[in-house]
C-alpha cells in the first residue's frame, strides 16, 4: 500500500483498526489479481474499509461494490456507544454516512473504482447475479441481519475466491456473536477453507473451496446446519 494511501485510509472515520485494514488490503490486491469477478463489501459506513478495498482494486483495474443503507446499525442510532451526531442529517434527523463515505472516495481518487451501492443488503443481494473474487462481510451484527448477509451473498463467491467477516469474537466478553457464528458455519459447512496468513485480528478471511473461477451454485455455499448450531465448537 502506498503511504499517502495508507495515511487516507487510516485517518477516515470508521470501525477499522489499521492492521485489519492493511490485512483486508492484502486480501482485496489477492482478490483483485485473481480476475474472478469484483470484490463487494457490506458495510461501507464512511468508507474506510471501502478504501482500504478500493485501493487494491484500483491496483489491478478491478471494481468493489460498497452496500449500506447509510441509516446506521442499532449502535450507531442515538443514545448507543458508538453514535456520531456529526452523522445526523439535521433535515430529517437520521443517521446519514452516505455524504461522508461519498467524499472520502472523491478525495481519495476512487470514483472511478468504488461504487457505492446504497439500500438494504439483502434487498440487493436478492438481485444480485455476478460472481465476486472477494465477500467482505461487515454489516449489521445483529443475528438476523448477520445471518441474512451470509445467505443472501456467500452464494456468490467464486470457486477459489475470498470471503472475509469482521469482529469475529471467539470470546463472547469481546464483542456480539452473529458474526463469530456465521463464521464458524461457514468453516464447519466444509465449502470453505481458512486463511490464517490473510486473517488479522477480528478480521478473518476464507478461501471458497471448489472449482476456481465457477460461481457456487445457488444455495450451496451455505451448509446446512441452522443459526448458532456451530458456535459452541469453533474458536478458530
Ligand atoms: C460496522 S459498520 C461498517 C464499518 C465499515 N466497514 C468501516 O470500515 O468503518 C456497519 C454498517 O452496516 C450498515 N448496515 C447495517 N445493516 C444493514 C443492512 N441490513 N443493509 C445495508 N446496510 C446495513 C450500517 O448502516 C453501517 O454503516
Amino acid at each position: 500500500m502506498q503511504p499517502d494511501e495508507m495515511e487516507l485510509a487510516r485517518s477516515q472515520k470508521g470501525f477499522m483498526p489499521d492492521s485489519e485494514g492493511e490485512a483486508l488490503h492484502e486480501a482485496g490486491l489477492r482478490a483483485a489479481r485473481s480476475g474472478l469477478g469484483p470484490l463487494l463489501e457490506i458495510g461501507t459506513y464512511c468508507a474506510k474499509s471501502a478504501l482500504y478495498l478500493g485501493f487494491a482494486a484500483r491496483r489491478h483495474s478491478a471494481v468493489l461494490y460498497s452496500v449500506d443503507h447509510h441509516r446506521g446499525s442499532e449502535e450507531n442510532q442515538s443514545g448507543w456507544e458508538h453514535h456520531d451526531p456529526g452523522l445526523v442529517d439535521p433535515a430529517t434527523g437520521r443517521m446519514d454516512t452516505l455524504p461522508e463515505a461519498r467524499r472520502a472516495v472523491e478525495s481519495a481518487g476512487l470514483e472511478g473504482t468504488v461504487v457505492l451501492m446504497v439500500g438494504e443488503s439483502a434487498r440487493i443481494a436478492s438481485a444480485w447475479a455476478t460472481p465476486l473474487s472477494l465477500l467482505f462481510i461487515d454489516g449489521g451484527h445483529g443475528e438476523a441481519v448477520a445471518w441474512a448477509d451470509y445467505r443472501g451473498w456467500s452464494r456468490h463467491v467464486a470457486g477459489g475466491a475470498l470471503m472475509a467477516i469482521h469482529d469475529v469474537f471467539p470470546d463472547p466478553g469481546d464483542g456480539g456473536r452473529p458474526p463469530y457464528e456465521i463464521f464458524c458455519h461457514a468453516v464447519q459447512s466444509g465449502l470453505w477453507s481458512t486463511r490464517d496468513e490473510l486473517s488479522e485480528g477480528s478480521l478473518r478471511v476464507l478461501e471458497r473451496n471448489g472449482v476456481p473461477g465457477r460461481p457456487a451454485e445457488k444455495g450451496s455455499a451455505l451448509g446446512s446446519s441452522s443459526p448458532g448450531a456451530s458456535a459452541g465448537t469453533c474458536q478458530s
